[in-house]
């Protein structure tokens, strides 16, 4: 029995949970990128660029009892002592960068998109990774309106359905206010005390700490327990009830599918009243079915920082997660085959040949060579599995005359033209 050779240990491998894209995943991060521009004209929100390194202490502020901030951020040794870390995040820099370049002076409110890396030291396993890409829609400043809840839900679906991922579905949630929230809170923690020997680990110390994640924990223990756990959608204040009711409204008319879903918090501190997540509704076998997104509103999050109050509302979408549902609808692309494969025949021949190559590159032609080969027949199976139209033939007959023949891939008939003509009679062959 042929034994198996053992994978060689490489010196240096990119950093855990950080991972390389590969020539052959570059067409579905191509087609995030454009349906994310397409998407953000459309619904009329522009760009921006925050740095991917920024000061501790503006995430730690916004989101202090948190695993994000509390146990993921990557901080850097910088000279001079600054507190800096990869951003875990991209809403609060936002926020950051509309005080920091007064944007508040323009017509409101403001409409920002941004795609770019996220870091989080998390244990990577499907659809977690410590580097991850987001797309994200945030709209800030004006009142605190529904709509505006409305349009980030939107927005960020419309990015989906652009990249045909199909069956989606929006889970909507309230979480209050600084009015009644904390009375809530006070009930949920209520419930959960009478029951403290029947929770797991984890769940006692958030019961002291970050009570509403308790509606968030897997263990089969504490899910059972969750069903009896009293529920936010029943203690909003009017304002906050009247918030979600409106909303939904909007969402119901145009048709959005979501669903309610009373358990959902997010691993974010700064949200209030409306929180989202979006979820492929159909389950993919032995896969847990993970967020591809995720938002909601944040109008204190802005005081959170050390300024004045905002009201702001928005969502982001994990693009390794979209890639991921994307390859279940269209799991194999074409590639972008090569026009013209030349051959050449000879030293004198590869020399001309490389001029041959630029011409026809410099007018748009996708045209491959494989120099490192000499034999007409080797060049021409490298030209069939790259599957090239048309292979040109250039040997020493040919240099000498001034000529090259065409041969057709498919056909295989074969024609010698005038080197002066090529361009033209390549262009004329791929019409
Ligand atoms: P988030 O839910 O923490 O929200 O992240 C948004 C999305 O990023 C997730 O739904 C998921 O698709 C993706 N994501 C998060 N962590 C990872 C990871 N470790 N590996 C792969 N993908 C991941 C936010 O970050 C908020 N800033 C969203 C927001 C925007 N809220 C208001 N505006």
């Amino acid at each position: 029995m042929a034994k198996k050779k053992k994978k060689e240990k490489l010196l240096f491998q990119s950093p855990k949970g950080m991972r390389d894209i590969m020539p052959n995943d570059q067409f579905y991060w191509d087609k995030v990128r454009g349906a994310i521009n397409k998407v953000a004209e459309i619904y009329g929100f522009s760009r921006i660029d925050t740095p991917i390194v920024e000061s501790a202490e503006l995430f730690e502020r916004s989101g202090k009892a948190t695993d994000i901030v509390e146990k993921q951020m990557f901080f850097l040794k910088a000279k001079g002592g600054d507190r800096l870390v990869l951003r875990p995040e991209g809403t609060a820099p936002i926020v950051r960068a509309y005080f920091e370049h007064g944007l508040a002076k323009a017509p409101q409110p403001i409409k920002l998109f941004y795609f770019g890396p996220m870091f989080r030291y998390e244990q990577p396993q499907a659809g977690r990774f410590r580097q991850h890409y987001q797309a994200g829609f945030e709209i800030l400043g004006g009142d605190a309106n529904p709509v505006y809840d409305a349009e980030a839900i939107l927005a960020s679906y419309g990015l989906m359905e652009e990249l045909k991922i199909k069956n989606l579905v929006v889970k909507i949630n309230s979480l209050g206010c600084r009015q009644c929230r904390p009375l809530y809170v006070k009930k949920l923690q209520e419930y959960y005390r009478k029951r403290k020997n029947l929770i797991c680990k984890d769940c006692r110390y958030r019961l002291a700490i970050r009570p509403l994640r308790l509606l968030d924990c897997k263990k089969e223990k504490c899910v059972e327990l969750k069903s009896g756990a009293p529920l936010i959608v029943d203690k909003l204040c009017r304002d906050c009830r009247e918030h979600l009711k409106e909303v939904l409204e909007y969402l119901d008319g145009v048709s959005l599918p979501y669903s309610l879903d009373p358990y959902l918090v997010r691993g974010l501190d700064y949200y209030n009243k409306t929180v989202f997540e979006f979820f492929l509704a159909t389950e993919e076998e032995n896969k847990p079915n993970i967020a591809l997104g995720g938002g909601g509103r944040y109008d204190y999050l802005s005081e959170m920082i050390g300024v004045k109050r905002l009201a702001a509302t928005g969502s982001s979408i994990g693009a390794e997660r979209l890639i991921e549902a994307m390859k279940f609808y269209k799991p194999t692309v074409a590639k972008k085959e090569a026009e013209v494969f030349l051959i050449h025949i000879g030293k004198e021949a590869k020399k001309k040949g490389f001029v041959i190559l630029e011409q026809l590159r410099r007018a748009g032609i996708r045209a491959m060579e494989i120099f490192g080969k000499e034999s007409l027949r080797s060049q021409l199976r490298v030209a069939d599995s790259k599957k090239s139209r048309l292979a040109l033939i250039f040997g020493q007959k040919e240099v000498f005359e001034e000529s090259i023949i065409i041969r057709d891939m498919e056909g295989g008939a074969q024609e010698t033209v005038p080197l002066k003509k090529l361009t033209e009679e390549v262009k004329k062959r791929l019409r």
